[in-house]
């Protein structure tokens, strides 16, 4: 069993899973993730996150024990409540009798709904700013509500200016050893960053400013965070892409959301897709039958325009691409226009449906409705031009 110093006596216990398929029973981690956590060694001894998914609670107690004698712990700092960094929380809490918890007001309220833990004399409860010193070290507490849940907040070691940012700049994958952000192809973790973000705490965009405005002020070496490499090399680049991303920032660029079941919807998703290049717009095409929403959602995030395509299925949006468009409204996605291209068929006019979810994300129509029944031919495709033209405008005006 190997533990790893970060810096001078901040050891990374963690651990990873590759067994889960999907996070939150919800997102896709096809390269597992990993379970952050941080033990401080000082006068006072300081396990930074309150422990791991319960899964993996042998792997985390013996790692844990190689740095520290469990009943040498004083401080279980929870910057987070969720059950994936505190699943091991209750038998850690059994076996360190001298440990006492560090959590918010509203992480109290949480301890004891979700392990019974109510013993007052064991949980110390910290408020923005406040300071605790291990001896050489002082962890200060900086509240984040809302990343990722109400109770949230970061730990930052002024001694090593390091931040132990919970959830916030996390990333999906497993660390296979790539426990620094410099050992990942940066393009490749940059966009698992982003889908853990846009996916798990991109429906709090506010308060992700708030913490971005919070964090300014603060030195910052590295960054602890509980998912995902420990970030060092690209610290200015995560922060400014956490910045752009909360800020619905997006590129010119459009994102075809489509479903087809014989391929009709697919041809003109094809000819819309020929012409944007042709005006030298990229273009993500994106089949809902293939393609999980998670990947959807991410992609989507920073795009300018969405086109979503689909015929009508029973009198109603076709159902994968209503499930993609129902991910998109239910993570809150705003600032987007939008073009609707829909196939009848037999059954009427289903896919004007997934404009009620558009319009509630306060989504802008792009003219015209590109309408057909079955197969496509010159005046479907004539519409297609039209739209075309309408989206350059648009991108060209920086709308
Ligand atoms: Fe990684 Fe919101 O828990």
């Amino acid at each position: 069993m190997y533990v790893k110093e970060i810096v001078n006596d901040v050891f990374y216990v963690g651990v990873d899973d590759k067994k889960t398929r999907l996070f939150e029973a919800t997102w896709p981690i096809p390269n597992g993730i990993s379970y952050n956590a941080y033990l401080i060694r000082d006068e006072m001894n300081a396990l930074i996150e309150g422990g791991v998914k319960v899964d993996y609670s042998r792997e985390f107690f013996r790692k844990l024990e190689r740095v520290v004698q469990l009943s040498d712990l004083d401080y279980i700092v929870i910057n987070h409540m969720e059950p994936d960094h505190t699943g091991t929380l209750p038998q850690l809490y059994r076996i360190a009798k001298n440990a006492k918890i560090i959590v918010s007001q509203k992480g109290k309220e949480l301890l004891a709904d979700f392990y019974n833990i109510i013993d007052s004399d064991r949980v110390i409860v910290v408020s923005d700013g406040d300071e605790i010193s291990l001896g050489k070290r002082t962890l200060r507490f900086i509240s984040t509500p809302f990343l990722h849940w109400p109770e949230t907040m970061m730990t930052y070691d002024s001694s090593d200016k390091i931040l132990f940012s919970g959830d916030v700049f996390g990333s999906f994958g497993a660390l296979n050893g790539r426990l620094f952000d410099n050992n990942w192809v940066l393009d490749e973790y940059l966009a698992e960053l982003k889908r853990y973000y846009t996916n798990i705490v991109g429906m709090f965009t506010g308060p992700t400013q708030n913490a971005l405005k919070k964090l300014k002020g603060l030195d910052i070496n590295l960054i602890a965070p509980s998912h995902g490499p420990v970030i060092k090399e690209y610290k200015d680049k995560v922060i400014s892409l956490y910045d752009e991303l909360s800020r619905y920032e997006s590129k010119k660029k459009v994102t075809i959301i489509y479903g087809t079941m014989y391929g009709y919807t697919e041809e003109l998703v094809s000819v819309l897709a020929l012409r944007l290049y042709e005006e030298g717009i990229p273009v993500s095409i994106l089949n809902a039958s293939e393609v999980h929403p998670s990947y959807i959602l991410a992609d989507a995030w920073d795009s300018k325009i969405i086109v979503l395509a689909a015929p009508t299925y029973d009198g109603k949006y076709f159902l994968p691409a209503y499930t993609a468009m129902y991910y998109i409204y239910a993570k809150r996605l705003r600032k987007k226009k939008f073009a609707v291209m829909g196939s009848s068929g037999w059954s009427g006019k289903g896919y004007l449906r997934v404009i009620d979810l558009a319009k509630e994300l306060g989504w802008e129509l792009i003219e015209p409705i590109v309408e057909y029944r079955g197969a496509i031919d010159e005046e479907e495709i004539k519409r297609v031009d039209e739209l075309v033209d309408n989206i350059v405008r648009i991108l060209k005006e920086g709308g």
